[in-house]
């Protein structure tokens, strides 16, 4: 049975945490790497493994990461190590699976800041025209590339504004966790979340209403443009690798399988819902993900640059659909700046949302578990994750994003998911799951789901965790296609990451050994 003690902070409201919870969800993924995903995997039969995914998955994960979350706080732990600890006491090595949940997230944070920063820059050169003069693909790839300072340029001499614009979402990001959940991260989320989805609706509207802009060109208009994207190719089903991209979206976009819902979930109070808070969560995420998000780059880009030019810009990534595609497209709509602007501060809303809830995990961490104070654990994680932002920023084509990306962003997630769904409904026992799940709930869950989570979830998490195991991960384990030159800096990646690791165990057995010393004298 949890204990509500009143030492930790709450949310302010439920409203509150629906928004911060959609906020962590929605975010970059759903803009960018959401459209290239379906179109590059087959269109609107994407649609089929995505929605199996979400139902089986998805939803599943969701409600298991608030209701554990929940749970974990009633004993003042907001993160894995603890949480994992209080479901299964017996065992003295669980908590130490539970590091998953704090390294994930700060491994993504540490790049996702940086890209985040971007979006800051460029809705900046966007007010001020510094791209304006631009109207081709390959100069405006320049344009990128000298911002990345990954070359010296009539746009950019130094890598500085990029440096000065990671400064200001650096401190920005810091800043709201340094206020805490209710004056920091829910107050963000209560004003952020409207203010993006208003921006996003503008722009969806501008989309559709471009008609065929070149009237020699009829047929290059937002109809076909959207016919691009979600016209089905079911060949493409039979491939395993367009179920993985589905259910790695899912986890992506949704957050879950991080380890950022529990701790956002564990300053939930003993009796606050669940059921229809993460399914409210849930829904709003998938609105921005297929209503907004598969409504706007594509058909914007297709119009423009018509149906020869869209599959390659498509293949080209989500990166290339946003800071390349995107600007070009925007430059030729009247009143381009405010558009621009429009786009990418959307952007930087959707990712400010995320990133500060990757970062609360390692804050409450070291707030729940070493009893240190708000201000000063984001002051140590302030410090630690700015040194580990460095290297992304300074050796940005050297493949050390796609290893953050690979381990942080993808690796773990499914593993931390199928460990804690194996926890809460095998060791944790299914009934009792059941009933945590219910407990203050404004919805009941259908029946059918009490099936799914017990079987159907785990089974699917370890089909996935094999097939995507044989299929991506022992090639980017054995390093293919990585250049020689790349990799000495894979390679030092990969130790830093395995030093990260073993310090957050370190960190995890001090904390305990800490907890049963003062247990231990106060008896
Ligand atoms: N869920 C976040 C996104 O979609 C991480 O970008």
């Amino acid at each position: 049975m949890a204990i509500l003690k009143k030492k930790r902070e709450t949310w302010g409201s439920k409203i509150g945490i629906i928004m911060a919870v959609a906020g962590s969800a929605i975010g970059l993924g759903n803009f960018l790497r959401f459209p290239v995903q379906a179109v590059q995997n087959g269109g609107g039969a994407f649609m089929i493994p995505y929605f199996i995914s979400l139902f089986l998955l998805g939803i599943p994960l969701m409600w298991i990461e608030w209701t554990l979350g929940r749970y974990g706080g009633g004993f003042e732990h907001g993160t894995a190590p603890g949480i994992f600890h209080t479901l299964w006491q017996k065992n003295r090595f669980i908590k130490y699976f539970g590091v998953i949940g704090i390294f994930g997230p700060l491994v993504i944070f540490i790049y996702y800041t940086y890209i985040e920063s971007w979006t800051l820059a460029y809705s900046f050169f966007s007010l001020v025209g510094k791209y304006r003069q631009i109207t081709e693909q390959s100069q405006m790839q320049a344009f990128l590339r000298g911002f990345q300072g990954l070359e010296k340029n009539q746009y950019f001499a130094s890598l500085l504004p990029a440096y000065v614009f990671f400064l200001i979402t650096f401190i920005l990001n810091i800043g709201v966790v340094y206020f805490g959940i209710r004056r920091g991260i829910e107050r963000l989320a209560k004003w952020g979340m409207p203010v993006l989805l208003g921006c996003a609706v503008i722009i969806l509207i501008r989309v559709f209403t471009l008609g065929a802009p070149d009237i020699s060109k009829p047929t290059w208009n937002v109809n076909n443009g959207l016919g691009f994207l979600w016209n089905p190719n079911f060949n493409a089903l039979k491939d395993a690798k367009v179920w993985l991209a589905a259910a790695g979206q899912i986890f992506f976009t949704l957050s879950v399988g991080i380890g950022v819902i529990l701790t956002y979930a564990s300053y939930l109070s003993y009796g606050d819902d669940v059921v229809l808070s993460g399914l409210s969560a849930v829904s709003t995420n998938e609105f921005a993900e297929i209503i907004l998000g598969g409504s706007i780059v594509i058909p914007a880009a297709f119009v423009f640059f018509g149906p020869e030019r869209i599959r390659d810009i498509a293949f080209s990534g989500a990166f290339n659909l946003g800071f390349v595609t995107m600007p070009l497209v925007i430059q030729k709509l009247p009143l381009s700046a405010i558009f621009g602007f429009l786009w990418f501060f959307l952007l930087f809303l959707a990712g400010i949302t995320s990133s500060i809830s990757l970062a609360q995990p390692a804050i409450a961490f070291l707030e729940d578990e070493f009893d240190i104070k708000r201000e000063k654990a984001v002051s140590i994680f302030g410090i630690i994750s700015f040194i580990l932002c460095q290297p992304v920023i300074f050796l940005l084509n050297k493949g050390i994003v796609d290893e953050l990306d690979f381990w942080g962003g993808t690796f773990s997630l499914v593993l931390f998911g199928t460990i804690e769904t194996i926890l809460f409904v095998w060791v944790f026992g299914m009934e009792r799951a059941w009933e945590e799940i219910h407990r203050g709930a404004q919805l009941l869950v259908p029946k059918i789901y009490k099936f799914i989570i017990k079987y159907i979830t785990p089974l699917f998490l370890f089909f996935i965790l094999g097939f995507w195991f044989i299929q991506q991960g022992l090639p980017v384990i054995m390093m293919k296609g990585i250049t020689s030159t790349m990799r000495f800096y894979v390679i030092i990646t990969r130790v830093s990451l395995l030093i990260l690791f073993f310090v957050l165990i370190f960190l995890v057995r001090t904390a305990w050994r800490r907890k049963r010393i003062i247990e231990e004298r106060l008896r």
